[in-house]
């Protein structure tokens, strides 16, 4: 579908005119620039975001879109692509190994009904987010881990291969020769995916997908595959999704947290803000970790925020692919 047949079927939807008249040319907005109807009502505005720099996923998730599937659809499509991606060392294959030289993947998906599906602790599979959503949509569970999500995946289709790089296999060679333990906050601007969109009926989907905390203890498993840490959707309100340390996010469960401020009324800038706020409130020293949260709200507007600078994010709305920087807290100034 091309894009303005895409966005005027979003138009037809009776919930998306508003980014049809955005996207087309008209200029029907609220004060607070949120698209509105012939109606003055406020709609939904189909969009993908997604955690860091990633144009490539967010554009072939938009690209769906544009084929008028569901925002679910677009999501495992958009994050399909970084996990196939060899050279980002946080997600898939090339994610950095555990200290012990294994690549172990974390990652889960959730839909518009409050569906949702996860793996954790995936090895020799390349698509977790793959075998997530068979997790949510062929079994009745909602989370398999280890041996036996790898045995599912293979049952189900899903080849095994070798997720060690020889660039990630030689940073970890190095990193062995002073084992020296410390969270990384920032892989060359790159680390877990967290990804949300919105289709073309303003239906909300979520995902999240990483290879977890680089040289981290064999077993860990941080907060994006579980529901409301690292992602967290419901179709009524928005959607939010992490980035950065996974034991910080858990401690808070900050995307559920985002959610539930949405809720009571936040925009989703000034959510994803609080949810960190509710981190540095925790931490004697935040300056060694970083924590990025995204978040999009029924409207289709969007927010992000980070706890240090160099958190990036990339959105796909009206026809346009951004990179922008994320504000942050920690401006030590
Ligand atoms: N946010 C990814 C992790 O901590 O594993």
């Amino acid at each position: 579908m091309k894009r303005r047949t895409f966005i005027q079927n979003a138009s037809l939807s009776g919930v998306g005119l508003v980014a049809g008249a955005a996207a087309i040319g008209c200029n029907n907005k609220t004060e607070s620039n949120v698209p509105v109807d012939a109606a003055g009502k406020e709609a939904v505005l189909p969009v993908v975001i997604a955690t860091w720099n990633v144009h490539d996923a967010t554009a072939k998730a938009w690209e769906v879109l544009e084929e008028g599937r569901s925002a679910l659809d677009a999501i495992e499509a958009g994050c399909r692509v970084e996990e196939a991606n060899a050279e980002g060392q946080s997600v898939g294959i090339g994610g950095l190994p555990d200290r012990d030289g294994n690549v172990t993947l974390d990652a889960c998906i959730m839909d518009k009904d409050g569906n949702y599906g996860s793996v954790v602790y995936l090895q020799d599979i390349k698509h977790p987010i793959s075998v997530a959503r068979k997790v949510m949509e062929d079994t009745p569970h909602v989370m398999l881990a280890g041996a036996g999500a790898r045995q599912f995946a293979l049952e189900s289709g899903f080849e095994a291969e070798d997720l060690l790089t020889e660039k990630s296999r030689k940073a970890w060679e190095k990193w062995k020769e002073t084992s020296e333990y410390k969270p990384i906050i920032n892989i060359e601007n790159h680390d877990t995916i967290g990804m949300l969109a919105i289709d073309a009926n303003g239906d909300i989907a979520g995902g999240c997908t990483t290879s977890g905390l680089a040289y981290k203890m064999a077993g860990r498993v941080g907060d994006s595959p579980i529901i409301g840490a690292g992602l967290f959707v419901d179709n009524e309100i928005g959607g939010a999704t992490a980035t950065g340390l996974g034991e910080e996010v858990l401690k808070t469960v900050g995307s559920f947290l985002i959610v539930e401020l949405m809720r009571q009324g936040k925009s989703p800038q000034q959510a994803c803000k609080e949810a960190i706020q509710r981190i540095v409130a925790k931490n004697d020293n935040i300056d060694n970790f970083q924590i990025g949260y995204i978040a999009v709200n029924k409207k289709g507007e969007v927010g992000y925020y980070g706890l240090q600078e160099g958190f990036w994010v990339t959105k796909y709305q009206e026809g346009k692919n951004e990179n922008s920087a994320s504000d942050y807290y920690n401006k030590k100034s």
